[in-house]
């Protein structure tokens, strides 16, 4: 009785660890070696840059991007919630009206300060030339340092991909988006 026992228990922690044991080939043949995708160190790095203090402080130092580069992984619907904040002063619909601010409809190459009726400041009036995807991204990162004198009380959007989904969401509002720009 007992070493029948005995053999029915050794013979399952045998089976059990040739289990394991092949499981573990599997695995091992399975999961890549090696170093990670460059991605993950630069993660790495920044956090490390960044003193370990947490997420904010390692998604700040993400340098800034060209336009081209940032409007490559921006998102619309991100941009769509950011763009709250320009709601409270600008309607984005065609037509729309006036608020704090000019209507925004087609802003992406739009002719600057160009709402028929809209009471611009001299400032926003003396700075000529459209509102192409470079020029909105800057603007919106520090309108009063860019258009100085300007009456556009917003602060800026310090974070280029918080600037790139918004402009994602703005180019939406135009019977064609304008083409995005190339590298
Ligand atoms: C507190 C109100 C306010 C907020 C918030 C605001 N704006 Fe403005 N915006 C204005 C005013 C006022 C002007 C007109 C500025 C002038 O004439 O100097 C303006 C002008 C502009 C212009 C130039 C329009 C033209 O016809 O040339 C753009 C582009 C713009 N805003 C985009 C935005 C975006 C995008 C946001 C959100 C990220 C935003 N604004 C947030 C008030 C605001």
């Amino acid at each position: 009785m007992h070493s029948d026992n005995f053999n029915k228990w050794a013979g399952a922690i045998l089976s059990a660890l040739l289990l394991l044991f092949a499981l573990g080939v599997v695995i091992k043949e399975t999961v890549p070696e090696g170093p990670p995708a460059k991605a993950g160190y630069e993660v790495a790095e920044l956090k490390e840059a960044a003193g370990g203090v947490g997420e904010t402080a390692a998604a700040a130092a993400v340098p800034e991007q060209p336009i081209a580069v940032a409007m490559k992984t921006a998102d619309a619907d991100t941009g769509a919630k950011l763009s709250k904040a320009c709601q409270a002063c600008h309607s984005f619909d065609k037509g729309g009206p006036a608020k704090v601010g000019p209507n925004l409809w087609g802003i992406v190459g739009r002719k600057v300060a160009s709402m028929d009726g809209f009471g611009y400041s001299e400032a926003m009036k003396g700075k000529g030339g459209n509102w192409g995807y470079d020029e909105l991204y800057k603007f919106l990162a520090n309108p009063k340092g860019v258009v100085a004198g300007t009456k556009m009380g917003f602060a800026g959007y310090p974070k280029f991909d918080d600037r790139a989904n918004v402009i994602a969401y703005l180019r939406t509002f135009a019977d064609a988006p304008v083409a995005l720009p190339a590298p």
